[in-house]
């Protein structure tokens, strides 16, 4: 690239042969001749000491080979190239598979930092052509899976196994976590997103963050914001009104950002009531930055955007994932005048200030060798913790000792899913399938079966054919429809049956209704028949969900006499699995997302962006009342309703009371005991409602140790005022108005078990 002249004050042509001969970094700091070098040097003096041209560069990544502009898939405006197959980031610069890499600035010091997804573990290449040695990852179970174990200390300790795994592999920025809202079950990457709810959503990537970020790799939290589907993402615009904006959208986000201090910030590909989000300085500036004090820099998603130079204005520092052609754009705009120098400089300010912190600047001799088994284990229990057990009739679960031989169906049953695809994919060594889970527990699967869906999914794969691109969602296979006849001989020789229902979905693409969030004929005529043939023997019919997003479970759940929600649970899979079915750990999950009777009952469901019309616009008409706000105000019944997890064991709450503390706050206590005969853990969950509102309102969780029978544990949660507040968008303001306010303890949002209330003399209006 050719060198472009600065307007700093220092002597532009010396600094332009200096650059060139590579001496930039000694002259530009005057008659002083120590060399500009980051760290050494203020970041002032480094900027000062760069010409434009690497200005410019700095704020775009460091092209991974996309020839000039963008991919038109992308909808990039200055692209050149129409025809180009979906991507996610992917370089092979530094560290091969990884997302995306920065531009370099040796004289000055600045490396290259290598930034790499993703939610569910570190993805990158597990191979390279020059070594047979091998990069796996540890594919972690997937976010909804994570929230559902309402337990943060353990999502930091999966953090903090992320976290170790980036540095190890040479990652100084993971992209993760991601928050955005569950707002429709068809979301394509729901599956990489925690919850329908912004509370936990928030405490769950802070968790996230903090554990991540404690091993000194950076975090980046996206996507800010609204990115609630898949559906022309790149250009959508999602109209909201502000007050559901800040209440439902952007909480989570301020949330994460207040407790745990993100490096790093994703805008989100779609635009929000017009404006892009990677465009718009109130969102990227006045909000993130001055409301919450968010004090990294904001990168665009990869290829986000059409106006490169309103990006730079915005404060979206750091543009992904780059091209020369960018580059050059922002460096023509600051000769022309059209974009202020000042503004590169405050950006590039914001991204050293970062890259300061990484590994690979702190000279971090990374070994290419995490200590995967130990995560393995992270994972394996995280798995069960975050697994729900959503119906248990007479105590089908955990298995007696009478089962010995189970008949397990259901091509995930030999072929289980562990995680979603897209940028939420991870390279892991293996998945341990439920077949495999059950068999080192000790019980006996059939051995005609395992063959038998080999050859099923061998036929099936040749019938649908290979999917476009690896990045593409994968295309679901149909199920194994077996007869009644072969079904009946199975009940007689087997103890339970075992069907697995399967799920997958990733970037690109939101699901459907039909035969998605709906189950298949082939997967309906198999829960019939075996709950047919197996009952017929006295013996029992479990479900397992092996999935990413909210399926209907109403039409068929009274075939089951279990059903075990696994969600995609990472590569130990089938042993989480078993250790749940054979009772080795009772389940403690719970939803963190609605499970609805049907999909014309979600809120968002007239609204949801239909491919078949190429929408542009997606209209958040149903405001505020998303997921259980919704269904308990409007008396509609769930399948499932938000809260709800079952255990091998009981729990009795009591003990309530209600402490005034100073500054509008109180303390609320009570106890919980296990009344029932194993260990297990409950989540308690605290909703806050005005008094004269229907609308109820997680605000505070807490999870339970490793409860004995008979024993109790005490536990305490702090209201404040600003719990009440809600956004009022002509004040641009947080209000708390005054008045009377029930505090709910529930089981779930439905089963609440101890109510008080509390009330607020004077308004309170907070200002950020
Ligand atoms: C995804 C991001 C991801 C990026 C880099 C994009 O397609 O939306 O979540 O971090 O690719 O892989």
């Amino acid at each position: 690239m050719r060198i472009r002249r600065s307007k700093n004050p220092l002597n532009r042509n010396l600094k332009r042969i200096a650059a060139l001969v590579g001496l930039a970094s000694l002259i530009s700091c005057g008659s002083n001749k120590t060399p500009v070098k980051l760290g050494v040097s203020s970041n002032q003096e480094v900027i000062a000491a760069m010409t434009l041209d690497e200005k410019a560069q700095l704020l775009v990544g460091d092209d991974p080979g996309f020839p000039r502009g963008y991919p038109s898939i992308f909808g990039g405006a200055d692209t050149l190239f129409m025809s180009q197959p979906p991507v996610v980031g992917k370089t092979e610069k530094l560290v091969p598979g990884a997302a995306g890499t920065t531009y370099a600035i040796p004289r000055l010091g600045i490396p290259s930092i290598v930034l790499a997804d993703g939610p569910a573990g570190v993805r990158i290449d597990p191979t390279r052509p020059d070594t047979s040695k091998t990069f796996y990852a540890t594919a972690f179970p997937i976010e909804s899976l994570l929230a559902c174990s309402w337990d943060t200390e353990l999502v930091q300790k999966v953090g903090k196994c992320m976290g170790t795994e980036a540095k190890e592999y040479g990652v100084d920025i993971l992209l993760a976590p991601a928050l955005n809202i569950h707002r429709n079950p068809l979301g394509g990457r729901n599956f990489e997103y925690y919850s329908e709810d912004p509370v936990i959503s928030g405490e769950m990537a802070a968790a996230m963050v903090n554990g991540v970020q404690s091993v000194g790799v950076g975090t980046s939290i996206k996507h800010f914001a609204a990115n609630n589907n898949e559906t022309n993402r790149m250009s959508i615009n999602a109209n909201i009104d502000e007050k559901t904006l800040h209440e439902i959208y952007l909480k989570g986000f301020e949330i994460a950002v207040k407790k745990s201090n993100p490096w790093t910030v994703m805008s989100a590909y779609n635009k929000i009531n017009g404006v892009y989000c990677s465009e718009n300085p109130v969102l990227l500036d006045s909000i993130l930055r001055k409301d919450w004090g968010f004090s990294g820099f904001v990168m665009t998603d990869w290829f986000a955007g059409r106006d490169r130079i309103q990006q730079v204005k915005a404060g979206n520092d750091l543009q992904m994932p780059g091209s020369k052609y960018i580059a050059e754009q922002i460096a023509k705009a600051v000769e022309n005048g059209e974009l202020d120098e000042a503004i590169v400089d405050r950006n590039i300010d914001r991204i050293l200030n970062i890259i300061k912190q990484t590994p690979r600047f702190n000279g971090y001799d990374y070994s290419d060798n995490p200590d995967l088994q130990a995560h393995a284990k992270v994972a394996a229990q995280a798995a069960t913790d975050g697994m729900v057990l959503l119906k248990n009739n007479r105590n089908t679960l955990p298995l007696g000792k009478s089962i010995s031989k189970i008949a397990a169906f259901g091509i995930a049953s030999f072929e289980t899913i562990s995680r979603g695809t897209g940028s939420g994919n991870v390279n892991s060594s293996y998945t341990v399938s439920i077949r495999e889970g059950l068999e080192n527990k000790g019980y006996k699967i059939p051995d005609e079966l395992e063959p038998a869906y080999a050859e099923h999914v061998k036929q099936e794969k040749e019938r649908v054919g290979e999917k476009k691109s690896y990045f593409d969602p994968d295309i679901m296979l149909q199920e194994k429809n077996w007869s009644e006849a072969e079904l009946k001989q199975f009940a007689v020789d087997c103890d339970l049956a075992l069907f697995t229902i399967s799920r997958t979905s990733g970037e690109f693409a939101d699901r459907k209704v039909a035969d998605d969030f709906g189950l298949t004929a082939a997967e309906q005529q198999m829960v019939k028949k075996l709950s047919k043939a197996f009952h017929a023997k006295g013996k029992k019919l479990v479900v397992v969900l092996n999935i990413g997003g909210v399926i209907e479970t109403a039409s068929w759940k009274n075939e089951a006499d279990a059903i075990l929600l696994a969600w995609q649970p990472g590569q130990e899979a089938g042993n989480a699995i078993a250790q749940i079915l054979s009772g080795d750990v009772t389940p403690s999950g719970k939803l963190t997302m609605t499970f609805p009777v049907k999909y014309n009952d979600v809120p968002s469901a007239p609204y949801f962006p239909n491919p078949s019309t190429n929408p542009q616009q997606a209209d958040y008409t149903e405001g505020t009342a998303v997921g259980y706000r919704y269904y308990r105000e409007a008396g509609v019944a769930t399948s499932y309703e938000f809260g709800f997890g079952l255990s091998y064991t009981d729990f009795v709450y009591n003990n309530l009371s209600v402490d005034s503390l100073p500054d509008h706050k109180c303390e609320i206590e009570l106890s919980v005991t296990n009344t029932g005969v194993s260990n297990g853990q409950e989540v308690v969950q605290l909703y806050l409602k005005a008094k004269d509102s229907k609308m109820i309102q997680l605000k505070h969780f807490a999870k339970t140790a490793l409860l004995k029978p008979g024993e109790l544990e005490t536990l305490k949660f702090e209201i404040t005022a600003e719990d009440l507040a809600g956004y009022d968008p002509k004040q641009k303001a947080w209000i708390t108005e005054p008045g009377a306010y029930d505090v709910l303890l529930g089981a779930s949002s439905e089963d609440i078990r101890l109510r008080t209330e509390i009330a607020l003399d004077q308004q309170v209006v907070f200002n950020y």
